[in-house]
Order: structure tokens, then C-alpha cells, then sequence
């Protein structure tokens, strides 16, 4: 594996690889990597023949500067664990991915204007900003994100749809600590207290699925969390898993599910959980 930081050795590099024939296999991250993220990298491994793995705490997408500051940054342990998963890990600087100001403005619709997109405005734009370079610069055949950001993947459908990209968009599924809590970079910034405490979240999402409809489900999971001192609700929506609009009862799309972010001390966790 090969640690690459220009934007022309990665062109170079993924142009390459495809005139050889190669499936190229593209995982964007923003490092402080995790089992999540091997789990993603793994998988491009086993479908592709060239794996690029992007590594960068892109500024543009945190709306709150406090939360960039603080997002962990571990490149020399990322490279460690990525080992041969990965031919190719891109760690460029801020300057080399941005060497003026983005100017791109995307428009997603309906799929941003809620949840994360209504509680952190400009953040899906950000995460298109990069997303966009990534996809041009690589020209991946696939795609790999998780599942722990469901509303990001429905976001970068919708930039693959705009821009015209061929990758295939691949979602891996949610990987979890052993307590049950969703894997997450941030995870790291929780005390071990509030580690344990945050298990509660998947807990309690778990038990709603035994309720028999929306109004009992979402009265439930607002008042067990707010039971839990340590924790903060900043929502809880059941929506329809392709357009992530409300939903008021379990049989209003074929596909529902549930999606939580919970200040955990000062550290804002998401979740989510599939009901129908
Ligand atoms: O999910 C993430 O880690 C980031 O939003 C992504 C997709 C790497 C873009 O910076």
C-alpha cells in the first residue's frame, strides 16, 4: 500500500488501474478509522482490484468549528490498520483539496431538508463538495459507505444522480461494539462512563420495535432517553426509508425506519434502526 497526498498522483494513479483493466474500489473517510470503516474496506477488497481509501477531516462539511477541532486525527495508526486492505491511501492536506474556497453548491431536495440536514445546515453540501472531487478525481467503479449515516448515502445517491457518476454507491452495514453502541469515530471523545451509558441508545431503539405503531414508538424512545441524565435528544424521527420523510404509521411506505441523534455529555451520536 501506498500513502499518496497530491490530487495528481491520484489521478494518475486511478487512471492507471483502469487502463490495466482493474476494478477500482474507492472508500472515502475522514480517518480515526474503526472496525466501520475496516468492514468497508474489506469489502472493497474482496470486489475490486485497485482500493483507493481516502483520508481526510474535511472542514467544509462541520458546521460547528468546536466538533472540527476535536475530530480525532490519527493518520500513522489509520495507514497501520489499513495495511494491504488498501493499494492506495489519499491523506492530501486541506491546501491540496482546496486550494481556493469551494464554490460548488448542490441542491439535494427533500432527502437534506431534514434531520441532519435541518439540525446542521451546510453540512450535506460540504459532504457533496468532497464527495464530487472524489468521485471525478478517481472514477471509481465502486463506492463503499455505511449505513450508520443512512441519510448521507440517500444525499450521495442523489450527487451520483446530478453529476452523472457511473460508480456503483455500496452500503455496508452498521458495525457495533459489543455493548451495542454504533461504531463511530466519535466514540473515542465518550468517557468510559458515558461509553457504557451510550449503549442505551441502541437498547431502547431495540425495544421500540416491539411497539405496534408510530405515535407509541416515538413516545417511547423520547421518554426513555430522556430518563437517561447524561443523554440529550436532539431528535427521533420515523421516516420513510427512500425519501426520509415523516412517517405516521408503519404502514404508510414499505420501507420505515427509525433515526435518532443523541448528545451523549457534549459528544452528538447518531443511530438508527429498521422497523419495517
Ligand atoms: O462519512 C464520512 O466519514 C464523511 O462524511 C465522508 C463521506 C468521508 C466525506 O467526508
Amino acid at each position: 500500500m501506498q500513502v499518496i497526498t497530491t490530487v495528481n498522483e491520484l489521478v494518475e494513479k486511478s487512471a492507471a488501474a483502469r487502463a490495466a483493466g482493474k476494478r477500482v474500489g474507492l472508500v472515502p473517510t475522514m480517518g480515526a478509522l474503526h472496525e466501520g470503516h475496516l468492514s468497508l474496506i474489506r469489502r472493497a477488497r474482496e470486489e475490486n482490484d485497485a482500493v483507493f481509501v481516502s483520508v481526510f477531516v474535511n472542514p467544509v462539511q462541520f458546521n460547528n468549528q468546536d466538533d472540527l477541532v476535536k475530530y480525532p486525527r490519527t493518520l500513522d495508526r489509520d495507514v497501520e490498520l489499513i495495511g494491504d486492505l488498501a493499494d492506495f491511501v489519499f491523506a492530501p492536506s486541506v491546501e491540496e483539496v482546496f486550494p481556493t474556497p469551494p464554490t460548488e453548491e448542490y441542491h439535494f431536495g427533500p432527502v437534506e431538508e431534514v434531520m441532519e440536514g435541518a439540525a446542521r445546515p451546510g453540512h450535506f453540501n460540504g459532504v457533496g463538495v468532497i464527495v464530487g472531487r472524489l468521485f471525478k478525481w478517481v472514477d471509481p467503479d465502486k463506492a463503499y459507505f455505511g449505513e450508520k449515516d443512512y441519510q448521507q448515502i440517500a444525499v450521495i445517491r442523489e450527487l451520483k444522480r446530478q453529476l452523472g457518476v457511473r460508480a456503483e454507491i455500496v452500503c455496508c452495514p452498521i458495525v457495533r461494539e459489543p455493548n451495542g453502541l454504533a461504531m463511530s469515530s466519535r466514540n473515542r471523545r465518550l468517557s468510559p462512563h458515558e461509553f457504557e451509558t451510550a449503549a442505551q441508545i441502541h437498547r431502547i431503539l431495540e425495544d421500540s420495535k416491539l411497539l405496534p405503531d408510530v405515535p407509541e414508538i416515538k413516545r417511547f424512545v423520547e421518554s426513555e432517553i430522556a430518563r437517561v441524565p447524561e443523554f440529550k435528544l436532539d431528535y427521533f424521527e420515523v421516516a420513510d426509508d427512500q425519501t426520509l420523510q415523516t412517517v405516521h404509521s408503519i404502514t404508510d411506505a414499505p420501507g420505515i425506519m427509525g433515526f435518532i441523534t443523541v448528545y451523549v455529555g457534549e459528544v452528538r451520536l447518531i443511530d438508527n434502526i429498521r422497523y419495517r
